[in-house]
């Protein structure tokens, strides 16, 4: 029945213009998706909030976007080009490869092919370790050109402009860098639709501070993060749960991590990863670089490397766990009606204007004034490319929270009738208190 639901929100979002397979009209590429219309638009909803929420309303974090591709040294000093690994193991009969930790029947001596259930025997085919970065090579002379790499994470941009933004700033720690952008991934397990991708976007903090406050800060980003996936987006808390790491799974860089997991249609998954990775980064990169990448406490006149705190959230995972949240079936008059109950700040669009009667140039004019005031404020529809039943459910289906119709009363009373989604319940309002009417709606 979960997986059903899966398969049900893939077709809705290529249905409604959320996502498309890319590569769609040359027969698709593996594991890469594009966002349509709609899907760009819920996927700016979630990083305005989390951008507004931790760049925009505090004093402590300022904003990056540093650049995508970066040179061997800087994945020599991560530990990306030696650490970053799954182990994998081939079957010798289909000759897919598989993750050996994703093996539900593994042991040491071997386990059954997913794919054709032949038996993988371990001594035969040792499972090897397999690097998920993707290299490229920069300039157009063939012998001299430069190897750069795609960044498996965002954070790495973070850490080698950590002396810049400290140098041009003067922030006084604690404080943090934000930065948003996409990250590539040689990845082996691709399903689950946006779940796992080869190129995905991250929403990555780094927060420095001292290595005495770096616990509390732990604990503190923590709840932060949950606060607002409960608070800012509205995703059902029952939805979500902590999930702390055991040693051994912990990353090449972190002391101690712990994953905010998502009930997705295929279960409980990580959404984000909370990491406290020490100084292990700003270390690394003084020593490959040979700078000096110390903090001086102006006060105590001492100098040190600060620690780390780094919530690390995917754009992608959150917009499949808020289609998750809001999708609903629903019997209305003995059909079904398929329902994204969005919270109003996350939809993609906030109000759909419909006129009645479309060859009724009255009625046009005043539902295309109505729609030319109310988009200057909020992302607002206007559709009249079918009859008005046909109109609501397509609204319904991607979570438009009021739909506001223009018919032949209201060249009269000078009212329109507004309906809200998940009660379907309507109401006629003045046309010219529609502003303040709104305003009220959307607080
Ligand atoms: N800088 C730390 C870091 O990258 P991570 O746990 O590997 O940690 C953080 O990734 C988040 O990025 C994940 O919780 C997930 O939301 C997202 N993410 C990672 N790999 C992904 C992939 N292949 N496809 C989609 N999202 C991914």
């Amino acid at each position: 029945m979960q997986e059903n639901k899966l398969a049900k929100i893939v077709s809705l979002c290529a249905r409604r213009g959320f996502t498309f397979p890319s590569c769609d009209i040359y027969g698709g590429l593996t594991s890469l998706w594009d966002y349509g219309p709609l899907g760009v638009l819920l996927k700016k909803n979630i990083k305005d909030s989390w951008w507004k929420s931790y760049v925009e309303i505090r004093d402590d974090i300022v904003g990056l976007d540093s650049a995508i591709l970066g040179s061997e040294d800087v994945f020599k000093a991560s530990g990306h080009l030696s650490g970053f690994n799954d182990v994998l193991v081939e079957c010798k009969e289909c000759k897919k490869r598989f993750k050996v930790e994703h093996l539900e029947d593994a042991t040491t001596a071997g386990a059954k092919c997913p794919e054709c259930g032949n038996n993988i025997d371990f001594k035969d085919t040792p499972p090897r370790e397999f690097n998920l970065m993707l290299k490229t090579s920069l300039g157009v002379v063939k012998d001299s050109a430069q190897t750069a790499y795609l960044r498996p994470e965002t954070a790495q941009g973070i850490f080698i402009n950590f002396s810049n933004v400290l140098n041009t700033l003067h922030k006084k720690i604690p404080f943090g860098i934000a930065q948003i952008g996409k990250s590539f991934r040689n990845e082996v397990t691709t399903k689950s639709f946006v779940f796992r991708t080869r190129e995905f976007e991250q929403m990555e903090i780094e927060y420095f501070s001292s290595p005495k406050d770096s616990q509390q800060l732990y604990e503190y980003w923590r709840s932060e993060r949950m606060r607002w996936y409960v608070e800012d987006l509205g995703v059902n808390k029952s939805n979500l749960r902590f999930r702390e790491h055991q040693k051994d799974e912990l990353a090449h860089y972190a002391k101690a991590c712990v994953d905010i997991e998502y009930n997705f249609p295929f279960g409980w998954k990580e959404l984000e990863g909370i990491a406290s990775r020490g100084d292990f980064d700003l270390s690394q990169h003084s020593k490959f670089s040979k700078k000096d990448l110390s903090y001086l406490d102006t006060k105590t006149q001492e100098k040190f490397l600060p620690h780390v705190i780094e919530p690390s959230a995917g754009v992608d995972r959150t917009f499949l766990a808020l289609l998750s949240d809001a999708y609903f079936e629903e019997e209305v008059n003995q059909r079904k009606r398929v329902v994204l109950k969005f919270d109003k700040r996350i939809a993609p669009y906030k109000i759909a204007v419909f006129p009645l009667l479309k060859n009724n140039a009255e009625i046009v004019e005043m539902a295309r004034k109505i729609y030319d005031d109310l988009k200057l404020t909020r992302q607002v529809v206007y559709d009249d490319t079918a009859a008005i039943g046909k109109l609501y459910r397509r609204q319904d289906e991607i979570g438009t929270p009021f739909c506001l119709t223009v018919d032949v009363d209201s060249l009269t009373d000078k009212k329109v009738t507004v309906r809200e989604r998940d009660s379907m319940t309507q109401e006629r309002v003045a046309a010219d208190n529609l502003a303040a009417y709104f305003q009220d709606k959307f607080i």
